[in-house]
């Protein structure tokens, strides 16, 4: 039994969703992912994983094979929390004959967002999106970079509470990614809830606060990135000099020695000082001490290595509260 007042905190609550293609493409295969309100939430996975569909049956543009849950505290596809919902879809298309003013216009009018307001935000957000010498030409003229920037637009035309996001970065050159970026963190800061897919990992560990890893349909990983990659797993001493007369001491320690450097494997502080100092007793010059925590990338590596060698996951436990 579900608890109704537990449900209602959190910006997107899913249980238990599958979704079954046909008779046996099983794209979810039983997706449990909370996501705090306020929160930028990053979901990422290897293609094919299922995210489009998750998304989609949160969008109610696909119709699960079963989900429970919750989006802005109402039940999925509730009509009130959807108009309050933006979305930006996979390979969006817009009909090339309208400009881009026009196309903001007209998606916005479907979300019944008042003709006033609808002017106000299509011109803020063609200039945030750095659109606006382009509002009046025709989609049809518009490169990828620019229809990806008006589809961002397209999706924050009705202030949202919730924006949900399908790979928002592609298409976009480096300074795109970068200010969509910024964006995602300003949306957050003014309270809006931020879900993404991307499979850009480097992207997702620079702005979102949870992450969940979806592999073959199921959650492999989930939880704060903070999390998930506060652990050091090795030290990089790099230094000036000719190590030969200490290199056996270091590999006594555990270390891989290289021309002008020493990795540490673990997180051993006192391991790493015994390194320095005996480095520095041979008379050589430490340029640099440099620890390497877990990225997003080891963890998905992980996640799928595991995958590989067991046929069928655990569900991943649901967190009490955001
Ligand atoms: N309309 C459909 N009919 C049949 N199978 C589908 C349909 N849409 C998706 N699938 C299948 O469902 C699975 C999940 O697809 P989905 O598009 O959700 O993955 P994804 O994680 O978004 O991948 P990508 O990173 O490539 O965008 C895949 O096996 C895909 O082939
Ligand atoms: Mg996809």
């Amino acid at each position: 039994m579900v608890d109704i007042t537990e449900m209602t905190n959190w910006g997107v609550d899913l249980i238990d969703v599958r979704k079954t293609y046909g008779r046996s493409i099983h794209a979810l295969r039983g997706v449990n992912i909370q996501v705090g309100r306020g929160e930028i939430f990053g979901l990422l996975g290897p293609n094919g994983a299922g995210k489009s569909t998750l998304v989609k049956i949160m969008m109610t543009v696909v119709r699960p094979t079963h989900a429970l849950g919750t989006i802005l505290g109402r039940p999925i596809g509730h009509h009130g929390k959807l108009a309050r919902t933006g979305y930006l879809p996979e390979n969006h298309r817009f009909p090339g004959y309208l400009t881009g003013n026009q196309v903001l216009h007209h998606f916005a009018a479907l979300a019944h967002v008042p003709g006033a307001v609808r002017k106000k935000n299509a011109g803020r957000l063609l200039d945030r999106l750095g659109m606006t010498k382009w509002a009046d030409t025709r989609v049809s003229k518009y490169s990828k970079g620019m229809l990806q920037r008006l589809g961002i637009a397209q999706a924050l035309m009705n202030a949202p509470e919730l924006v949900v996001l399908d790979e928002p970065t592609d298409g976009l050159d480096p300074m795109g990614r970068r200010d969509v970026r910024e964006l995602l963190v300003e949306l957050k800061e003014s309270g809006t809830t931020v879900f993404l897919n991307s499979h850009l990992l480097s992207e997702l560990e620079m702005v979102c606060d949870r992450v969940s890893i979806l592999i073959d349909g199921l959650v492999a990983r989930q939880g704060r990135l903070a999390d998930l990659t506060d652990q050091t797993v090795e030290y990089r001493i790099s230094y000036t000099g000719n190590a030969a007369a200490v290199r056996g001491k270091l590999v006594a320690l555990g270390a891989t020695v290289d021309e002008g450097e020493a990795i540490l494997a673990g997180c051993e502080a006192d391991k790493v000082n015994h390194a320095i100092d005996l480095i520095r007793a041979a008379g050589l010059m430490i340029d640099s001490v440099i620890p390497k925590r877990v990225s997003l990338e080891d963890i998905l590596a992980e996640a799928l290595a595991d995958r590989s060698g067991s046929a069928d996951a655990a569900p991943v436990a649901r967190p009490v509260s955001p």
